[in-house]
C-alpha cells in the first residue's frame, strides 16, 4: 500500500474509506473522516489488511449516493441514519448520535454546535448547563422545548479532543454531517433559523471557519430561502453574560421574523 498517495488523497478529501468485511471489529473511518479517531482507524486497518478493503472513487460515489438519499428521506429514515452514521470519525466515540428535538412543524429552528459530554450521554440537545440557558432564552420568546421550535445541532455527534474536552468539529466533519441538517431544515421548513454561535452561523453561510461572529449578527441573512438570525451561543452567554442583551436584540428580530411584524 503506498501511504503517501492515500494521505494525499486523504488532503485532497477523495478517502480512502475503510469498509469493513467479515466483521473485522475496529472502527471505520468513513467518507471525509478527518476527525479525532481516523487516525486510530487507519492504524488498525493496516494491521489487518486481509479484512478490509481501501476504496477510494467507489467510495466518494457512494457518499454522493447516500447524500441522495438522504436528500429525500423521512424523519424516521433520517433519524435512524442519523443513529447508524459512520461518515465521519466522530461515530467511534460517541455513546449517542443527537438527532435533534422538538416539533417537527416548528417555526423556529435553533442551530448549536454539537454535542458536548451531556448530550452524548442522552441522546438530546443542550441538555447541560448551556441548555437551561437556551430554555430561558426559548421562554422569553413564549417557546419552548418541543413547543413551536426544533433544537438541532450542525454534527450530530460530540467532538472531543485528545484532552478528553468539547472541541469545536473540523470543516470536514461538518460537511460530512450537514446533509442531514440539510434534509431537517427542508422538512421543518421553519420561518426562521437561528444560528447560536460561530460554528453554526459560518456553517450555514458557507464561510471560513475564522470567521468573527459579531460582524455576522444584526441583520438577518438567508439560509435556502429562509431567513437566518445569528446570535450568540449560550455556552458563550454564561461566560459572557453581558452579551446576552445583544442576545435578545437578535431574538426579538428572530420574533418579528415569525410574526411577520
Ligand atoms: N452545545 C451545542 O452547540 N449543542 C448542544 O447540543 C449542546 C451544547
Amino acid at each position: 500500500m503506498n501511504l503517501g498517495k492515500v494521505n494525499k488523497l486523504q488532503h485532497m478529501g477523495l478517502g480512502p474509506v475503510w469498509v469493513r468485511r467479515h466483521g473485522v471489529a475496529a472502527g471505520i473511518a468513513a467518507g471525509t473522516g478527518t476527525g479525532s479517531g481516523s487516525g486510530a482507524a487507519s492504524d488498525v486497518a493496516l494491521g489487518a489488511d486481509s479484512a478490509i478493503t481501501i476504496n477510494t472513487g467507489v467510495a466518494r460515489a457512494s457518499n454522493d449516493q447516500q447524500d441522495a438519499a438522504l436528500a429525500a428521506m423521512d424523519w424516521d429514515p433520517l433519524e435512524a441514519s442519523i443513529r447508524e452514521c459512520t461518515r465521519c470519525g466522530l461515530c467511534e466515540g460517541r455513546q449517542h448520535a443527537v438527532p435533534g428535538v422538538g416539533d417537527r412543524a416548528a417555526r423556529s429552528l435553533f442551530v448549536g454546535e454539537g454535542p458536548g459530554r451531556n448530550e452524548d450521554l442522552q441522546g438530546e440537545p443542550f441538555v447541560g448547563p448551556a441548555g437551561q440557558l437556551l430554555d430561558n432564552m426559548l421562554r422569553a420568546l413564549d417557546l419552548a422545548r418541543g413547543k413551536d421550535t426544533y433544537i438541532a445541532n450542525i454534527v450530530k455527534c460530540r467532538p472531543v479532543g485528545a484532552d478528553g474536552r468539547d472541541r469545536p468539529p473540523t470543516p470536514d466533519e461538518v460537511d460530512a454531517c450537514m446533509p442531514y441538517l440539510r434534509r431537517q431544515i427542508a422538512l421543518i421548513r421553519p420561518q426562521v433559523i437561528i444560528a447560536l454561535g460561530k460554528t453554526a452561523a459560518v456553517s450555514l453561510l458557507g464561510l471560513p471557519a475564522d470567521t468573527a461572529l459579531a460582524g455576522l449578527r444584526g441583520e438577518p441573512r438567508e439560509f435556502d430561502g429562509i431567513p437566518l438570525v445569528i446570535t450568540y451561543h449560550p455556552a458563550y452567554l454564561l461566560r459572557q453574560p453581558a452579551d446576552k442583551a445583544k442576545t435578545w436584540r437578535d431574538l426579538c428580530l428572530a420574533k418579528h421574523i415569525i410574526d411577520g411584524d
